[in-house]
């Protein structure tokens, strides 16, 4: 099987790394991927939210699979590029991605699917915005309607700043906040059948203890021991197959990962987020863990033949990754840094991260890279992890060093 992996982040360094490995694959094209992902295939330069341009180099390559990582070549309609050429392709329609690309549309399917989530008001003017959130109170949730890599949305209990913030989008989504731990769930489905990965749990906030601006995660790890044992199934139940059946009632079937983001409550999983690819950092830590070959998993999906396939495999223990992120981040990302000690280091996945002309690695974007180890509980895999980040050194690396702390620690309790 030939595959062209479409997108240049952590996450997609961690899918090159799980098709590499998959005896089925015999050629892999990363692009325009990354210098780590340089070691697992070839590196083509393509603009990735360019459906066209994707399209005909999936041709060029006579690629048997096209897997598309990030959320703005699918909200582009670049799988629908590929596959108006005949050439299956992981990742959803234009259409089904605007369960993404759009918190409004999400809202409205939810509500139509009876999927748990926030009760929420979309505003597009100041004195709906002041309604929506004195009707809920603090703390208050803003979230810009549009894509913003998981840094559109403000939480806090300062009433002018989430005024502030959703003045500054225009357009956005108020809504009552969700207490309780959060848990991502990749699900991979075809439309119909459906499967889900095993749980993980992302760290949003840029500094230790949930302090700080929201990033785009700044490490997780999986499975999660303190999870309901009968979560999973639970979600597919309540969430999932419902998302998928209005879906195709909509005459726009998803295909591809939903990401299903949520908070255990009180009330039970309630849905915070729709997304629809793979999580960054979270899919580093899950697919480490994945026994099963992964560019069979995800072809299967993309032909609609998932349900044939045997139950996915995976790895008893635990894997943590930890993300190093440049100075500045989130607020800006200060390229140019040096990096030393994480060249070819098993484990260490690249995202923002050049090749200076001197051969020499420098930092190039937000998240720099995700230190993913594996161990046989949270305290060893998170000490693996741990090593791995002291091994690798660049000017104003940051950090969290309490990822997946708590969890290891058993302080994690549902209310
Ligand atoms: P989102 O991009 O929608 O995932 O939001 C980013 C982060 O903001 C989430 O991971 C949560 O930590 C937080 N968040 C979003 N919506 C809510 C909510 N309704 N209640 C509590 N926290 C939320
Ligand atoms: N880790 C959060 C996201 O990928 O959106």
């Amino acid at each position: 099987m030939r595959v062209l992996l479409i997108g240049s982040g952590g996450r997609e360094h961690a899918i090159a790394a799980a098709l590499a490995v998959d005896p089925a694959v015999t050629a892999l094209v990363c692009a325009p991927g990354n210098p780590g992902m340089a070691a697992l295939g070839e590196l083509v330069d393509v603009d990735p939210v360019d459906p066209g341009a994707v399209a005909a180099l999936a041709v060029e390559l006579s690629a048997d699979l096209v897997v598309v990582g990030p959320e703005a070549p699918l909200v582009a309609g670049v799988a629908d590029a590929v596959r108006a050429k005949g050439i299956p392709c992981f990742g959803p329609s234009q259409e089904a991605a605007r369960l993404e690309g759009s918190k409004a549309f999400a809202k409205d399917v939810m509500a139509a699917a009876g999927v748990p989530t926030a009760r929420a008001r979309l505003c597009t003017t100041p004195e709906e915005l002041a309604a929506a959130l004195d009707e809920f109170g603090a703390p208050y949730v803003v979230k810009d309607d549009g894509l913003a890599a998981g840094k559109g949305v403000v939480v806090t209990d300062d009433r002018e700043a989430a005024l502030a913030h959703g003045i500054a989008c225009g357009r956005v989504v108020v809504e009552e906040y969700l207490a309780g731990p959060e848990v991502s769930l990749f699900v991979v489905t075809d439309g119909v059948a459906a499967v889900p990965l095993q749980p993980a749990q992302d760290f949003k906030r840029i500094f230790d203890r949930d302090r700080g601006p929201n990033t785009g995660g700044m490490g997780a790890y999986s499975p999660l021991p303190w999870a309901p044992p009968d979560l999973v199934e639970r979600v597919m139940a309540t969430v999932v197959q419902p998302t998928l059946a209005e879906m195709r009632a909509r005459q726009t079937p998803f295909a591809g990962t939903l990401y299903v983001g949520l908070a255990l409550t009180a009330d039970g999983p309630k849905v915070i987020e729709f997304n629809c690819r793979f999580g960054d950092p979270e899919t580093q830590a899950v697919l480490a863990r994945l026994d099963t070959p992964l560019a069979g998993l995800l072809h299967a999906a993309a032909v609609g033949r998932l349900a044939e396939d045997p139950p996915l495999a995976w790895y008893p223990g635990t894997a943590v990754c930890v993300v190093m992120a440049s100075a500045g981040y989130p607020e800006s990302a200060r390229k140019g840094d040096v990096i030393t000690g994480a060249d070819g280091v098993p484990g260490i996945l690249h995202a923002g991260t050049a090749r200076a002309a001197d051969g020499a690695l420098v930092t190039a974007g937000g998240r720099v890279l995700t230190c993913t180890a594996l161990g046989a509980g949270l305290a060893e895999a998170r000490a693996a992890a741990y090593a791995l980040v002291d091994g690798v050194t660049f000017d104003g690396a940051q950090f969290r060093t309490d990822i997946a702390l708590a969890a290891a620690e058993g302080r994690i309790s549902i209310p």
